[in-house]
């Protein structure tokens, strides 16, 4: 049987930069862009080197690379930074004192702002507040926070000192924030009463409360006021962070720390086992989050920059917090839903703070569309310049939409791939130089050395789709999983056992185009096999949701004798859609014309809801199991909400 991916796609749009955008672009020349990828392929070292050197380090590096320990790498051996001093300091001491940071919007309307100084200031008390709790350098610190300028001052004020943040997505149950603090071994846990979300409160403390009653190790709750209900209280281990700043200190230094000390763990899940500590050290990271947030969104000094994601995911670490400040940006934030209290919230935010770049994830926008036009509409989003996406594969719909109707037709798209694992954006469009095309992430960023392989390692040729391979280290990669040296080389660096050097294997299918641009196909564990044919999830998605009875589509595969594996189609019908017989059927015709009875499922199931992860993942996992009649048996925990499963197996096929 073949390994390489057929895709089946057909999409030939592609969109240059306009002669507008390109006039003002950092990088508008595509041969001084060529220049500089081959110098970051050809000469890491010097390109590198000059990247950093654009950093203020509190000891110079003396050594750019060192990869003699593969799969780990050093950066910038010899060096010491500290990523808050990167963030903060630089600006704050100098032109930018009085340069708004950050601009903040709780859901229910109030507004904070803070300029350079302002923030440099509150991080110092916030630091001070951490070290007369005992926590030092290499303390690991859990972050559970709602989306409130506390969340990015508490990962700062945690790099200050040289302690390792953990910063755990708020909306995760008492029970994974557990597993996450005693995976970490954490001594402090940075939280909030609450949050706002969608009109009422998110409760945190609770979960906190219920999270650190069995580890003994967290001797610090340190509580943000933020919805002001009453919660539970150990005197001896809580407190509150406004009774802890009254007196501090305002000064308070940064923590010199070497180039490869921790500055963060972050959890992610994989397809099976328990969730992997992500582990990122400070000077890589750093100079990866400033040379990405600066090229792929053209950054300049008058931007206005918001990034939807939540601090809790690696989005929100390396394009909300570090690599925004690490360029002395102004940047948004925001703490709700994006339904609350209505519908175009998110344009009205852009309205209001003259938005000029905005990042968001796919499932966003194909909410956003589902909702209509006429929030978009209402709005003057005329600032807008440049736009992005991350975290799934796009359907070449709703980025069509995403252009015409948020960018106004004007803004170049970044399709952003990269992972928590990459800590900085690995594919992507440079929107000064690359014709954009719907749906794909063009090509590697600078340093990345990308290529589609077969299982035995052999490159494919463009048009072929395969496995997904980075052959050369880059500074912001993840330097292990904590506590488990095994586990990281056995998931990331022994796809291809004979190679030396170790190839990255980041999990993903993906193919290149005749122009030799990238296209992902999703996960490769999420790849089907019909009749020997392996098929891109994906693309049979984006087919069946550019019908136009269906809003959003998952496909998973179910064992069959005759095929191998059979197609089984979820879909969420449009308001008004035909009954659930006829719209499958009219789906499976859709599909066949579209892609080829190939592609043809066997099944469609019509369903209101899709499980998806908290961050907006559809668990294709669960989709499979009840699609194969199965067990659950897998972990259910990061689950946006559980009752859906039964809902779902409920709803027989068509
Ligand atoms: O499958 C890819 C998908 O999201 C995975 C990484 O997930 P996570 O670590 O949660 O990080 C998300 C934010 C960086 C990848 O392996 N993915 C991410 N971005 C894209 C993408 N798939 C297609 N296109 C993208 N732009």
């Amino acid at each position: 049987m073949s390994d390489q991916i057929e895709s089946v796609l057909a999409e030939s749009r592609a969109f240059p930069p306009s002669d507008e955008f390109r006039a003002a672009a950092r990088i508008a020349d595509p041969a001084e862009y060529e220049r500089l990828h081959r110098e970051s392929i050809e000469d890491p070292e010097t390109f590198w080197g000059r990247v950093a050197g654009e950093l203020p380090w509190l000891r110079p590096f003396e050594a750019v690379l060192d990869w003699s320990g593969a799969p780990f790498a050093r950066w910038f051996t010899g060096g010491q930074i500290n990523a808050s001093h990167v963030c903060l300091d630089q600006h704050a001491q100098g032109e930018r004192a009085d340069k708004t940071a950050l601009v903040w919007e709780g859901e229910p309307g109030d507004r904070r702002t803070f300029t350079y100084r302002e923030l440099h200031l509150e991080v110092q008390r916030f630091a001070n507040v951490l070290k007369a709790r005992g926590i030092g350098k290499g303390d690991r610190v859990a972050i559970y926070m709602p989306m409130i300028p506390e969340a990015a001052m508490a990962m700062l004020a945690c790099a200050r000192i040289g302690a390792i943040h953990s910063v755990v997505f708020g909306g995760f149950s008492s029970t994974s924030l557990e597993d996450r603090i005693a995976d970490g071994d954490c001594c402090a846990v940075i939280t909030a009463d609450g949050g706002w979300r969608r009109g009422s409160v998110l409760p945190l403390k609770p979960a906190v409360d219920e999270a650190v009653a069995n580890q003994p190790g967290v001797r610090t709750v340190l509580c943000v006021r933020r919805t002001g209900q009453d919660v539970a209280w150990n005197t001896e281990r809580d407190v509150w962070l406004h009774e802890a700043l009254e007196g501090v200190a305002d000064e308070c230094a940064p923590e010199p720390m070497d180039a490869e000390d921790v500055l963060f763990l972050l959890y992610t899940s994989g397809s099976t086992g328990k969730p992997k500590g992500i582990v990122h050290t400070t000077g890589g990271y750093l100079v990866s989050a400033y040379l990405s947030t600066q090229t792929v969104f053209d950054l300049r000094e008058d931007d206005v920059y918001w990034c939807t994601a939540d601090v809790g995911w690696i989005t929100g670490h390396s394009y909300i917090v570090y690599g925004p400040l690490a360029n002395g940006a102004t940047m948004v934030m925001y703490e709700g839903a994006p339904n609350a209290p209505h519908e175009g919230r998110f344009w009205e935010i852009c309205e209001a703070h003259g938005v000029t770049i905005f990042y968001t994830a796919p499932t966003a926008i194909r909410a956003f569309m589902k909702w209509g036009d006429e929030h978009v509409e209402k709005h003057d989003l005329s600032k807008l310049r440049l736009l992005g996406t991350v975290g799934e594969p796009i359907n070449p719909a709703a980025w069509m939409w995403y252009r015409d109707k948020v960018g106004g037709g004007r803004c170049p798209i970044v399709d952003t791939w990269w992972q928590t694992e990459t800590g900085s954006i690995m594919l992507t469009p440079l929107p000064g130089v690359s014709a954009t095309k719907p749906g794909s992430a063009t090509r590697p960023f600078f340093g990345v050395d990308a290529a589609i392989l077969d299982e035995e390692g052999n490159e494919l040729p463009q048009g072929k789709g395969g496995l997904l391979a980075l052959r050369r280290p880059w500074p912001s990669m993840l330097r292990g999983i904590w506590g488990d040296e095994q586990r990281f080389r056995d998931t990331y660096w022994s796809r291809w056992p004979a190679a030396d050097p170790p190839l990255y294997f980041p999990g993903d299918g993906a193919r290149t185009d005749e122009d030799g641009d990238f296209w992902i196909l999703g996960r490769v564990d999420d790849v089907l096999n019909v009749s020997g044919h392996r098929l891109s999830t994906m693309e049979i998605e984006s087919a069946l949701v550019s019908h136009d009875q269906v809003v959003e589509a998952a496909v998973v595969p179910r064992p069959d004798d005759l095929t191998g594996e059979a197609i089984v189609a979820f879909v969420i019908p449009a308001q008004g859609a035909d009954d659930a017989a006829t719209l499958a059927g009219a789906l499976g015709e859709h599909v066949a014309t579209e892609i080829g009875k190939l592609a043809r499922p066997a099944e469609v199931r019509v369903t209101p809801r899709l499980p998806k992860t908290r961050s907006g993942k559809i668990m294709r996992r669960l989709l499979r199991a009840i699609a194969s009649g199965e067990e659950i048996t897998q972990d259910t925990t990061t689950l946006e909400d559980p009752t859906i499963l039964d809902e779902l197996r409920a709803n027989g096929g068509h």
